[in-house]
Formats: structure tokens, sequence, C-alpha cells
């Protein structure tokens, strides 16, 4: 995973729980590189996994609300350092529809090594976007904060459901996106 992951999460939790949680969750954890990463490297994900854990043990917080709220935090990082592809979409649902195909392609030609998810659109009308999320590592709850971010960014306000789903190609999460009134 890349090294952007880890600098924005611990600059994450230092945000919402101060500077002594991030040395103590890097010493709760055995990590190859200290806990000292730069935002170009590539670092196994489960050191993040176990830094999510121990932030888990010590703060008694929910896992799905921890990553969906570093979703906020990660998209602001993106709308900054990759506004481009923000702007060039226009729109909330056109964004979405163009992770795959496009932003995430751009992202795997900069870092070959990425691990991405894939991010598929199964259904789309002007009220309702449909969107299939697989991955290996199990971040949906990071995806659903980052799409909801993604709505603020826009001030296109939507509703966002998950469910698991499996099929013929393995599991995967629908999220069902619903146009609120603005
Ligand atoms: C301009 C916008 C975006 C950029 C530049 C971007 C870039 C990236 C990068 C660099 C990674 C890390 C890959 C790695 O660690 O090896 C990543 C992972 C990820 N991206 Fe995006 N992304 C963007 C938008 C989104 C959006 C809107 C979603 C929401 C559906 C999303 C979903 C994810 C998820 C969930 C991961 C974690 C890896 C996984 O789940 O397997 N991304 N993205």
């Amino acid at each position: 995973m890349k090294g952007i992951v880890f600098t924005e999460f611990l600059e994450f939790v230092e945000d919402q729980m101060g500077p002594d949680m991030v040395d103590a969750i890097i010493d709760d954890c055995d990590l190859s590189t200290g806990g000292a990463y730069t935002a170009v490297g590539t670092y196994p994900f489960s050191e993040l996994r176990d830094l999510l854990l121990a932030l888990v043990a010590r703060s008694g917080a929910d896992p799905a609300v921890l990553l969906r709220g570093f979703g906020g935090k990660l998209c602001a990082t993106f709308t900054s350092g990759y506004g481009q592809y923000f702007a060039a979409a226009g729109s909330l649902f056109d964004f979405l529809g163009s992770i795959d195909d496009h932003i995430h392609v751009e992202v795997r030609k900069l870092y070959p090594d990425a691990e991405l998810p894939s991010i598929r659109v199964a259904a789309r009308t002007d009220d309702q976007m449909q969107l299939d999320y697989r991955s290996e590592r199990g971040l949906e709850a990071l995806a659903e904060g980052l799409i909801q971010a993604t709505s603020d960014f826009y001030r296109e306000p939507v509703s966002v459901s998950m469910a698991k789903m499996s099929g013929p190609t393995g599991d995967f999460v629908r999220f069902t996106i619903d146009r609120q009134a603005a």
C-alpha cells in the first residue's frame, strides 16, 4: 500500500486524538519502518490494519467509524492534490463513475505497485447510482467516507447505503447512493 495512505492515516489520528495516540499505536505495532513512512514509499497493507486495530483497542472507537472519518480526510487530500480530476468530472456521479476507468488508472501509471480496489458502476439514473466495490482489503468503510466527502465537495447531498453481495466472481460490496433534496 502506498505511503500516502499511511502518512495521511497517522495525521488523521493526530488530528482526532493527538500526537500521544500516534506514538502509542506505533509502539503497539511491530512495523517495518518503526512508523516512519514516506508518501511515495510502499509498505505492507498489514501494517495499516495493525495500526487501525491498535487504535480501536486504545480508543474503543468503532473501526468503521474511524475508516469513514479517515475517508473524509483522504478526500480533502485528493481534492487539493488531484483537483484536476474533480474539475474534469464536474459532478458527483460523473466523478464516481470515472474512478475505475480514469482516476485509479492514472494512479496506477504513477505508482505501478499501488493496490487499488475495483469500483464499477452497476446502475445509474439521475437520482441514484449503484457502485460495486471489490477489494481483498475490505476497506468499504473507507470507500463510504470517500464517497460521502466527495458528495460534500460537489455540494450534491446523498444518502449512502451498503450491502454485502456475492456473485460468480466473488464477494463485493454494493453502494446505493441516493440523491437528496439540496
Ligand atoms: C482524485 C481522487 C482519487 C485518487 C487520486 C485516488 C488515489 C488512490 C490511491 C493513491 C490509493 C492507494 C493505493 C495503494 O495504497 O497502493 C487509493 C486507494 C483506494 N481508493 Fe482511491 N483515489 C481517489 C478517489 C477515490 C474515491 C472517490 C473512492 C471511493 C469510492 C476511492 C476508493 C479507494 C479505496 C477504498 C482505496 C483503498 C484500497 C482498497 O480498498 O483496496 N478512491 N486511491
